[in-house]
């Protein structure tokens, strides 16, 4: 036996789900949000589950390298583009496609200079990254025109494309979505070019901005990209992560015990309280609440008292016939992600990413 935490990873939802998107943007190509370890659930297995996609985004040089190491050879797009002039050999030599969102990169992309048109792999998809309203990443609307001609005029540049991000695509009626948009699309009429402007939120709730290319990450998932208080029509989605682990112990306390650090949380009256195998140190959240739902057998109990490295504790009152070893799931399948992530004031993307790398994830399913 070992401790039973665990991640099992669901491939068949990661491609029902891929589905869904391709249902909701038919004349899109859908490039999979991939980055962050594929939001925690194991980057290769993932990226193997999504082979029909059309192409993969991560964040940074070393995770395209790691999926081009496994041998995908779709194309992959890095969506901090280059953080170093130095990371440009491996650049050309994976054949990553690159964001441009900062004047030094141009400047970087220029250095390779002609020296660099006589290599065979010298030819790079770029996308000028444009700030139409989340500023974050990316060049000014004024600016972008300048930045794109000077990369059109680069020999080792062989494509260029429009990109921007949502801020509030998560609340589809904030007024932010519709002024980001109309930005980008008028940008965008002065240089033709294939665009990229959705996320999941705006690619199930915004089909004027799906563009060539939309970008899911967390839909993909199968997590909701709405705001907690949205309550938009989503096509269904399926959970691909659940974590899971057992109870190891169970105890009666009495009236007026304390159950765990601080001894936050006392017993209003005798009672079951169940220990489960899962806490901080495996990405549980420290702050979840007493009240949080865990599914024990299938049905709910809160969680009672702070969450430690290792375990947490629940109200077993409502299933006083649990028993050490009986199966327990803290998100995922019968628990969506969202609930739980509601509960203690975060986000799915968090808790999702946060799964720590000592939980052993499962892959299963067919992935078809
Ligand atoms: C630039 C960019 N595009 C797309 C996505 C995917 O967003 P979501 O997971 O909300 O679909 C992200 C996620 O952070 C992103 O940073």
């Amino acid at each position: 036996m070992t401790r039973p935490v665990r991640a099992r990873i669901d491939l068949s939802a990661l491609t029902f789900n891929l589905s869904q998107a391709r249902r909701a943007a038919p004349h899109s190509r859908v490039l999979a949000v991939i980055k962050a370890n594929g939001y925690g659930h194991g980057m290769l297995a993932v990226a193997e589950a999504l082979r029909e996609a059309d192409a993969f985004a991560v964040a940074s040089l070393e995770e395209g390298v790691r999926l081009r190491e496994a041998g995908i050879d779709k194309p992959v797009l890095l969506l901090e583009g280059l953080f170093g002039a130095d990371e440009l050999d491996a650049v050309l030599r994976h054949g990553f496609e690159l964001v441009v969102h900062e004047e030094r990169q141009v400047d970087w992309l220029q250095s390779l200079g002609p020296a660099a048109t006589g290599r065979e792999d010298a030819r790079l998809t770029l996308w000028v990254k444009v700030n139409t309203g989340m500023n974050r990443l990316g060049f000014p609307p004024g600016e972008a025109l300048r930045v794109w001609d000077r990369l059109a005029a680069m020999p080792v540049v062989a494509g260029l494309r429009w990109m921007s991000h949502f801020a509030c695509a998560d609340e589809p009626a904030h007024p932010a979505n519709a002024s980001q948009h109309a930005a980008f699309s008028k940008l965008c009429a002065q240089r033709n070019a294939p665009r990229s402007l959705a996320n999941s939120a705006a690619l199930l709730t915004r089909p004027d901005s799906h563009y060539e290319w939309v970008r899911p990450g967390i839909m993909l998932y199968g997590a909701s990209p709405l705001a907690d208080d949205e309550r938009a029509p989503l096509p269904p989605l399926r959970p691909v992560m659940s974590l899971e682990s057992a109870l190891i112990a169970v105890h009666r306390c009495d009236k007026g015990d304390a159950v765990g650090y601080g001894q936050a949380w006392v017993c209003p009256e005798a009672m079951p309280v169940g220990v489960v195998a899962a806490g901080y140190g495996d990405g549980y959240p420290r702050h979840a609440p007493s009240g949080t739902p865990v599914l024990v057998n299938g049905r709910e109990v809160p969680l009672i008292g702070r969450v430690s490295m290792d375990m947490l504790c629940v109200d077993l009152r409502e299933q006083p016939r649990a028993r050490a070893g009986d199966p327990v799931v803290l998100w995922g399948e019968g628990l969506p992600v969202e609930r739980v992530a509601r509960a203690a004031g975060t986000i799915s993307y968090a808790l999702l990413c946060g799964v720590t790398p000592r939980v052993p994830r499962q892959p299963r399913g067919d992935a078809g």
